[in-house]
Formats: C-alpha cells, sequence, structure tokens
C-alpha cells in the first residue's frame, strides 16, 4: 500500500527538517505538510501544504480523507518555557491535537501515528544520572504534565484500541535548518548563531546545567527508524528513552571555542533554570536500542564541527 504522510506543525524546528527528509524517502507528492503559518521555501515548493490550525478537527479530518492519509506525525505543540507562560493553551493544544490524532486512528482514517514526547517527562524526584525508562516520573511543568498525559493516552489507545501509535522522548534538539520554537534547550542552538555572528553569547542556564541533547540528523534518523520498524519490534508505546548527547553550557562554550578561539561567554540564568533543574542531565537508552536497533552517529564534537560548519556557509549566503 503507498504511504500517504501528514505532518501537522511542519513549519518548527523539526518539521521542517523532518518533512524534506520524508519526502526524499516517500516522494514528494505523498508528504503533506501543515501548519497554521507557512513553511521554509524549501517545504513550501517542494510538495503540497495545507493551511491546518490542528484544533480544527473536521479541517483535520477532510485533509486526512482529500488525500488518502496513511500516517501522521504530530508536531505541533507549545513547548516548555512558551507554554509555562502560557498555561491554557499549552494544555489545551498539546492535549487536544493529540486526541484528535488518537481518534482518527480510532476511527479508521489512518494507520499509524508518531507523537513526540520529551525528557520533559520526568521531574525532580526523577534519579537524574542515567535516568532509566521506568522510573519515577513527576513533572512539574505544564508541558511535562502534557507529554506524561500524552505518553498514557498513547498506550492506553495501543491496549485498548490497537493504534499503532509511536514515540520518542526527544532530548533537546539542535540544528542549522530551523529555528527553535520556545523550549528550554534553545540555548544550544542561539549559542551558535550568536558565536558566529557576535563572538559571544549570554546563556540563560548556568554554566553546569547539564542536560540531554541531540544533533538534529540522528533525531530525524531516529524517528524515521523508528515508525520504520517492524511493529513488533515497538516493544514500548508510551514513548522511548533516546540518551544523546549530555553536556553543560560551560562544555559547549569550549567546544566552540575550539572554532572561534575569543568565543565569550556569559551567564545570566532566568526562569528556564528551574525547567532544566527538574530534569534529567543524562539518559539510559538500552531498550531503544535493544528494540529497534537505535545507535547515535553525533557527540559533542562532530555536532559542534557540523553546525559550525553549516551555519557558517548559511550566514555567508545570506550576507
Ligand atoms: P516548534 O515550536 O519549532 O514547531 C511547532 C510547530 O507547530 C510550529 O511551526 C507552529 O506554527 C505549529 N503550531 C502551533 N500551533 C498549531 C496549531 N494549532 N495547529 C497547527 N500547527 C500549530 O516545535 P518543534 O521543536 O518542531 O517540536 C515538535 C514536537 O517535538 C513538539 O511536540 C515538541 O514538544 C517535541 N519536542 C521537541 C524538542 C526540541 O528540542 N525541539 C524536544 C522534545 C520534544
Ligand atoms: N527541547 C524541549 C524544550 O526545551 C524539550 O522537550 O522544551
Amino acid at each position: 500500500m503507498r504511504e500517504r504522510i501528514l505532518i501537522i506543525g511542519s513549519s518548527g524546528q523539526i518539521g521542517t527538517e523532518l518533512v524534506m527528509e520524508l519526502r526524499k524517502k516517500y516522494g514528494n507528492e505523498n508528504v503533506i505538510a501543515s501548519d497554521i503559518r507557512p513553511s521554509c521555501k524549501e517545504v513550501m515548493e517542494s510538495g503540497p501544504f495545507e493551511e491546518l490550525d490542528i484544533m480544527n478537527q473536521s479541517l483535520l479530518i477532510s485533509i486526512v480523507i482529500k488525500y488518502k492519509v496513511t500516517q501522521v506525525y504530530l508536531l505541533a505543540a507549545l513547548l516548555s518555557a512558551t507554554a509555562e507562560q502560557n498555561i491554557e493553551l499549552g494544555w489545551k493544544l498539546n492535549m487536544r491535537s493529540h486526541s484528535h490524532v488518537l481518534d482518527l486512528a480510532k476511527d479508521g482514517l489512518i494507520k499509524k501515528i508518531f507523537w513526540p514526547s520529551s525528557i520533559a517527562v520526568f521531574g525532580p524526584t526523577t534519579p537524574r544520572e542515567n535516568t532509566p525508562q521506568y522510573t519515577v516520573m513527576e513533572p512539574n511543568t505544564v508541558y511535562g504534565i502534557t507529554k506524561q498525559s500524552g505518553e498514557r493516552w498513547n498506550e492506553y489507545y495501543f491496549n485498548k484500541f490497537g493504534i499503532d501509535v509511536r514515540s520518542i522522548r526527544y532530548p533537546g534538539l539542535i540544528g542549522w535548518k530551523a529555528s527553535p520554537g520556545g523550549g528550554t534547550t534553545d540555548y544550544a542552538v542561539d549559542i551558535f548563531h550568536q558565536a558566529i555572528q557576535y563572538g559571544k553569547y549570554e546563556s540563560f542556564l548556568s554554566e553546569n546545567t547539564g542536560l540531554p541533547m541531540m544533533y538534529m540528523p540522528d533525531a530525524i534518523r531516529a524517528t524515521i527508524e523508528l515508525m520504520e520498524a517492524p511493529a513488533e519490534q515497538v516493544k514500548i508505546r508510551s514513548s522511548y528513552n533516546l540518551a544523546g548527547i549530555s553536556f553543560t553550557p560551560k562544555q559547549l562554550a569550549s567546544e566552540i571555542k575550539k572554532h572561534i578561539p575569543d568565543f565569550e561567554m556569559t551567564y545570566n540564568p532566568d526562569f528556564r533554570q528551574a525547567i532544566a533543574d527538574s530534569w534529567p542531565s543524562s539518559i539510559n537508552d538500552n531498550y531503544a536500542q535493544k528494540d529497534w536497533g537505535w545507535e547515535l552517529k553525533y557527540n559533542l564534537e562532530k555536532m559542534t564541527s557540523n553546525m559550525m560548519k553549516n551555519l557558517i556557509e548559511k550566514y555567508k549566503t545570506i550576507a
């Protein structure tokens, strides 16, 4: 059967890259991008785009029927920092969008769902180092609460209705193609832009705040590998831990200094520090490795070199 894939929230940090990767694999016309705002030129010009507010369930259903969609990747959400500043919208958008998509599958309209979770499902009572797949989870942010509830919904829909829903607890994602959308881990992207343009950066997290991160090519590959894994290998239906690379702002700054020796870093923690302090500093992803063969490719050094190279090129072309 021909797969037709709908990406909801395609204009964001992940969507911008995921759409293009899926179009390469499945054909441009078979990957439908959708968002409340237009995507980048590359996405808009290479295949179908639909303006869709995911809160509009009837429009969602009509798009799914129009394109005979078989799989949905739901990326629309408010991220941790933005949701903390707009609690009501964070809760409504993150929860309702998920129900709308799960119900598409329950009603037999689509066959497979990808829904991303986050390290934000963990909280201050979770063991911070090498955080296991199964552990105490008491998130204390609205974003984390929506992600944890979402994981429970995933498992419930899988057990009760046999819905093929798959999920990853992404670490903070770092990429050069699109800007991040309001998360606590965004410093690890902003720092590259500021370092290249101005040679300095003021971090909103303190120097020794360790967090799990991942370079976007690894995250996109993990997502597609999980979605393409045989169903019987996907044993966890709530969401899989993925470890990525753990580092602090200070360690990232030293890595950047290898490329820009005069780079200066200062620290001025804001409200996002409390969010970061409630999250793990490193993650154990043994289950993802064992169940569907997950393997990381980019360490801190390789990720930093690749980010620097690509962003320097990007700034040259827009100068
Ligand atoms: P993003 O903020 O960059 O993109 C989200 C997109 O959703 C935006 O383009 C926005 O316009 C769109 N959107 C907002 N409201 C919408 C609505 N009502 N209808 C349709 N579209 C709407 O986010 P992202 O970084 O691409 O993250 C995508 C998903 O991955 C989210 O669920 C997020 O929680 C999860 N995630 C991201 C990270 C990360 O570091 N980027 C880490 C863990 C989990
Ligand atoms: N990177 C995300 C954030 O900081 C984690 O889900 O919100």
